[in-house]
């Protein structure tokens, strides 16, 4: 037989196909039929049909459209409904399968949306749409760690339906369970969206790295802090003034807490953490710090010596386990990190085999979050299925955690001491007593940080960096520095990290 017929027949075994059918509905050429069942070699014209109809040829199972249940049409979700009208056709071009929205909830249906609510099934209550058999696949976007995005997603696991979410509040919590709830019903639970909006990292560490293991991992993961950071470094502007702006332009909510305290970014560490070290999500674990005692003085003083400052969230392993940690963070200007500004997200993964990948773009948005709920829509309407986690949940590791005071690290100090005699040489001895050693002692009028409300003599401004040291040592010698009385208010603690 000839190689095309060997072909010919592979393929059809491969489909489960008669040659008759085959030939009747997609080569529309009977002669090929006769040939093939005497084993003669189709003539040229024929065999061009059958090269071509065997390359179109899309699997009758792939080729069903399917059918999308949306829960939550903010933001995200009316972002995704405009993508999926924009782009049907190209998609069934590029991925064979028509990918249609039939039922959709959320809480007000007669709210104006930019697109018509009334073709689609509605649901008012989103656990209906999740067990609705009218759809194959469920989308959640309602945002929540519990309520109703944690009960639908729930519903349409324990119905065996595949799940694409970008609820990082939600995975931090419950991802565990979620991924274990969706092996159990061989379903599977798509959140690229959930860490860093439109980059795909959680691919990347899923499926892309390879053999290739994760030995830290640390980023720039809230749009919000990043702004105002950046806002501030840039414009000389205060921590409250780039707050009101941020929340005027619609990049911080009405309540900032979540964001410039450090708790988004906590979350989406949380998740990135698992997937690098194979261990359970445990967000209640992590180290966190937020923004908003960032000053100008801290700003300038930091770019001097030729850093800028991050909210960063790292996770590492230490010897004692692993440290996750989210806080304000020197960074030397020159490294990559750093040169990642305004409202972009950047995500560093340093591994054995390749070492430093760096993956930045658009961390939030309407159309950057919802192109990666499409992506994992696309991998699902593919018929990719892999452990949501990355391992398998029963092979997940128990998180130990490393207790901040064992972090070794450099250290930026910003103390208000009283301009009295000795008030210096006892912070510096203190210090010393603790084995720190010093880069620099800073004392510079123009960054003069004003007293504590109720300080009675005049204080003076002064920094502090230290060389590598140890979290507890720090602590100690600063509760020392304190209990002295040479000082006034809270010292001010920001790490430095020399990528
Ligand atoms: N926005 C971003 O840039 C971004 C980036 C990354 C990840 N995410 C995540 O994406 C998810 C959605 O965020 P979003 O910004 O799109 O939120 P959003 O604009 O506030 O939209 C939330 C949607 O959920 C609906 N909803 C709220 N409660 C509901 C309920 N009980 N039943 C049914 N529907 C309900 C709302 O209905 P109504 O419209 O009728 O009020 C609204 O359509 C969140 O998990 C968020 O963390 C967002």
């Amino acid at each position: 037989m000839s190689d095309l017929l060997d072909e010919i027949e592979s393929f059809l075994m491969r489909q489960d196909m008669s040659p008759t059918r085959f030939g009747r509905e997609f080569v529309g050429d009977p002669q090929f039929v006769f040939d093939l069942r005497e084993g003669r070699e189709p003539r040229r014209d024929t065999r061009e049909k059958v090269i071509a109809a065997m390359a179109a040829f899309v699997p009758e199972a792939v080729a069903k459209p399917l059918r999308l249940g949306i829960a939550g049409l903010g933001t995200v979700g009316g972002a995704l409904v405009g993508m999926l009208q924009t782009c049907a056709d190209d998609l069934v071009r590029k991925h064979g399968r028509r990918i249609e929205v039939v039922a959709v909830a959320a809480r007000s249906r007669s709210r104006q949306r930019g697109f018509d609510v009334s073709r689609y099934e509605w649901h008012d209550n989103p656990v209906d749409l999740a067990k609705s058999r009218n759809i194959d696949l469920f989308v959640e976007l309602i945002g929540g760690e519990d309520g109703p995005a944690y009960a639908a997603v729930r519903a349409a696991l324990e119905a065996g339906k595949p799940v694409v979410t970008a609820n990082k509040a939600l995975l931090a919590k419950h991802g565990v369970e979620l991924a274990a709830l969706a092996e159990q019903r061989g379903a599977y639970i798509g959140f690229e969206a959930a860490v860093a909006g439109g980059i795909p990292v959680i691919k990347t560490l899923r499926e892309g790295l390879g053999a290739a293991k994760v030995t830290r991992v640390y980023g720039i993961m809230n749009g919000t802090c990043n702004y105002i950071l950046t806002r501030m470094g840039n414009e000389g502007i205060s921590f409250p003034d780039c707050l009101r702006d941020a929340q005027a332009l619609g990049y911080a909510e009405a309540d900032p807490t979540f964001d410039v305290g450090g708790f988004d970014t906590a979350h989406k560490l949380a998740i990135l953490t698992a997937l690098c070290f194979g261990c359970e999500i445990a967000a209640d674990e992590i180290f966190v710090e937020g923004i908003e005692s960032i000053s100008q003085a801290d700003i300038k003083v930091a770019r001097d010596l030729g850093y800028k400052i991050k909210l960063l969230g790292i996770a590492q392993h230490n010897p004692d386990g692993i440290e996750q940690r989210v806080h304000p963070t020197l960074v030397p200007e020159s490294s990559a990190i750093a040169r990642v500004d305004h409202v972009l997200n950047a995500v560093s993964l340093e591994t054995d085999h390749i070492n430093e990948l760096m993956l930045a773009g658009p961390g939030a948005g309407g159309s950057a979050t919802a192109a990666s709920v499409l992506a994992d829509i696309l991998d699902i309407a593919r018929g990719h299925n892999v452990p949501p986690l990355g391992a398998p949940v029963a092979e997940l590791t128990p998180y130990r955690r490393a207790p901040m005071r064992t972090h070794e690290g450099g250290y930026y100090i910003r103390l208000n001491i009283r301009d009295v005699p000795g008030a210096l040489a006892s912070v510096t001895t203190r210090l010393s007593e603790a084995g720190i050693s010093l880069e620099s002692v800073i004392q510079r009028p123009d960054v003069q940080v004003a007293a504590e409300t109720g300080e009675t003599g005049p204080t003076r401004t002064v920094i502090l960096i230290t060389h590598e040291t140890m979290e507890a040592s720090v602590r100690a010698a600063l509760a020392k520095v304190t209990d002295d009385g040479f000082t006034s208010g809270a010292p001010q603690v920001i790490r430095i990290e020399n990528f």
